[in-house]
């Protein structure tokens, strides 16, 4: 959400920072700007709508060599040029961009205004750079990095900042506390982004700030302090090119692209992971062994969107295979219902990005209750990974659509993992073990022969694009995949759609039932089948119009639903991998028969950043 870059070099601002945005569009796209430092003065250019709308307006030369640059996504004030950032103070000597929110901007504002102080914009963001303005013109003798310090403090909230002053052509600094915040270097020139990928084609190695850190890049040199001004020592960590560089290839979305990695992406989370013969897996980094588990009695998994149906797949998986009671929380909602941190639930952190503020800030009142916290998440080094300090990365490449597949099937795998072991240590046979070791160590070819059905998916798909109301309906470990594809289909074609339990929908739901509504079963051979089949039949009796996703050679539910979509045979527990596959696919198709903007959905941002 939000996406900042800056530059401070020898070389032309302007093309590391348009190349950084383009790489961060996926963030936030409801405008963008940059503030170029040119011969003493800023040119600002901020336009709103996609980056494409601000390239059309810059210059083809500039001979800038600081700047800084952001993508909106709008929290306050609408997205507009005037809203857009960057931010310019009014004596035109400050610019800054922002990431996050400033809480009490309402109170800072109405001060500065009482003082004489002229807003331009509705946002928050533009008290940071008016209050800076102020302070420096009352203290006249102040440094920049002095004053920076100084409005820290009045500042309520989270944020990622960057700020450049003309009379300080070679400085640039960088403030984070609660918005992810990094910086790449080489050869004397400085990168400065919310993410890694900004830079990551140009520059070797990365410096994370931490909450409370600030970054002081003057000319060739930099130095990292906290925001009092103690003086922080910190490593350059390598960079992975393989979880930062992404091309559509030879698929016209990143959707699809990512739809179609699904076989490779699970391989790589379970690779290495798993124990044939002992019909276990092994998971180095959660840093526990087995006599650990003895002290565990309850699993807590947390997230938000996508990740918080993959917890609560987990809740289903812990209690049926490894029999430990288990929960699974939106994490907004744990955090500020005061969560009663026990000392023997293990808490689980899910997150593709591991940076979404609501998720991290609820695990770390966790740990500050002294809760026990590990962490699933693609992104090597993000927040929560070094939050967390153990857990499981799920090696799932960089996902850029904003709409989630692949990063779904990674986290489900590594959950999958964790609950093989477990159970291991407890009620789980080695027979057992083994049955649903070789299940996993099936499933990407299982995956790839789903993807092999796309033309048939998405004829299906077109049949079912005119509907405005869906009821996708699953049971057991389908019913958090029935979520799952109800997300997919709202964040991708903006059509209504619910995620229900089949055993719930004639306590509500199936009063919506009529020819106007369809209904997706998610009807695997399981043991949940035949009761699916019974609730197949109750909303076939209602003229409903049913999709069912079975297993092949189902010939029952074929005869009473309208359409099939198949999956191959595997082990009943496993069957989410396979079904969700053909849910990702069914929304991407209707998106793209509707005409939807399939990568940037409107109003969403792949990582949302504040709370
Ligand atoms: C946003 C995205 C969702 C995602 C959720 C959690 O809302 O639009 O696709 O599932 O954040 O993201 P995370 O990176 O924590 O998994």
């Amino acid at each position: 959400m939000c996406g900042l870059v800056g530059y401070l070099g020898s070389k032309d601002a302007l093309p590391f920072l348009l190349e950084g945005l383009k790489r961060l569009e996926y963030r936030g796209y409801d405008s963008a700007g940059v503030a170029l430092l040119n011969e003493g003065n800023f040119s600002i250019i901020k336009k709103k709508g996609k980056i494409a709308n601000l390239e059309a307006e810059l210059p083809e030369k500039n001979l800038s060599h600081a700047g800084i640059g952001h993508n909106r996504w709008a929290t306050h004030g609408e997205p507009s040029d005037v809203n857009a950032h960057p931010h310019q103070a009014n004596s035109g000597n400050i610019v800054i961009a922002h990431n996050g929110i400033i809480e009490n901007h309402l109170e800072i504002r109405e001060d500065l205004e009482a003082k004489g102080i002229e807003f331009k914009s509705d946002t928050d963001t533009e008290v940071i750079v008016q209050l800076l303005d102020f302070y420096m013109k009352e203290n006249p003798k102040v440094f920049f990095t002095d004053a920076v310090q100084a409005i820290l403090p009045k500042l309520a909230g989270t944020y990622g900042i960057l700020f450049l002053h003309k009379d300080y052509p070679d400085t640039l600094i960088g403030v984070r506390n609660g918005s992810p915040l990094c910086f790449g270097l080489s050869n004397g020139e400085f990168i400065i982004s919310s993410d890694v990928i900004a830079f990551a084609t140009y520059m070797p190695q990365v410096v994370h700030l931490e909450d409370k850190e600030m970054v002081i890049i003057e000319k060739d040199n930099y130095r990292i302090s906290t925001f009092k001004g103690a003086i922080v020592d910190k490593e350059l960590e390598n960079i992975d090119k393989q979880q930062t560089t992404a091309s559509k290839g030879e698929y016209d979305h990143f959707m699809l692209k990512e739809i179609y990695e699904q076989p490779r992406s699970v391989l790589r989370a379970i690779r290495g992971r798993l124990l044939n013969e002992e019909g276990n897996t092994k998971l180095g980094g959660i840093n526990m062994d087995v006599r650990d588990f003895f002290d565990i009695d309850h699993i807590c998994f947390v997230g938000c969107g996508t990740s918080y149906h993959a917890g609560l797949l987990g809740v289903y998986l812990m209690e049926s295979m490894a029999r430990i009671p288990s929960t699974a929380e939106i994490a907004p909602e744990l955090k500020y219902r005061n969560p009663i941190v026990r000392k023997k639930t293990l808490y689980v952190g899910i997150s593709q990005s591991g940076e979404t503020a609501d998720t991290n800030s609820t695990l770390q009142e966790i740990k500050n209750k002294g809760g026990k916290v590990i962490g699933i998440c693609n992104v090597v080094g993000s927040s929560m990974a070094r939050m967390t300090g153990a857990g499981i990365y799920v090696h799932a490449g960089l996902e850029i659509s904003v709409c989630s597949t692949k990063a779904f099937t990674s986290q489900i795998s590594a959950i999958y993992l964790l609950s093989i072991l477990m159970a291991r240590s407890k009620d789980m046979s080695i027979h057992a073990g083994r049955r649903l070791v070789k299940g996993l160590d099936e499933i990407p070819q299982k995956i790839s022969q789903i993807l092999e059905q796309k033309d048939r998916i998405r004829e299906i798909a077109k049949k079912y694009s005119h509907f405005n109301n869906f009821l996708f309906m699953g049971r057991g470990n389908n019913y958090p995949v029935a979520l799952e594809g109800a997300l997919k289909l709202k964040e991708v074609a903006y059509v209504f759609a619910e995620g229900y339990s089949s055993a719930e929908m004639k306590h509500g739901a199936i009063a919506l039932i009529d020819p106007e509504c369809a209904s997706i079963f998610i009807c695997p051979d399981d043991n949940m089948r035949t009761k699916n089949v019974s609730n197949i039949q109750e909303v076939r009796s209602r003229n409903g119009r049913i999709l069912a996703i079975v297993t092949e050679g189902d010939t029952e539910i074929c005869d009473v639903a309208d359409d099939v979509l198949e999956i191959p045979a595997t082990e009943p527990e496993l069957t989410p991998f396979l079904t969700i596959i053909h849910l990702q696919l069914f929304s991407y198709f209707i998106a793209l028969e509707l005409g939807k903007d399939i990568d940037q959905p409107r109003n969403l941002a792949k990582s949302v950043t504040v709370e």
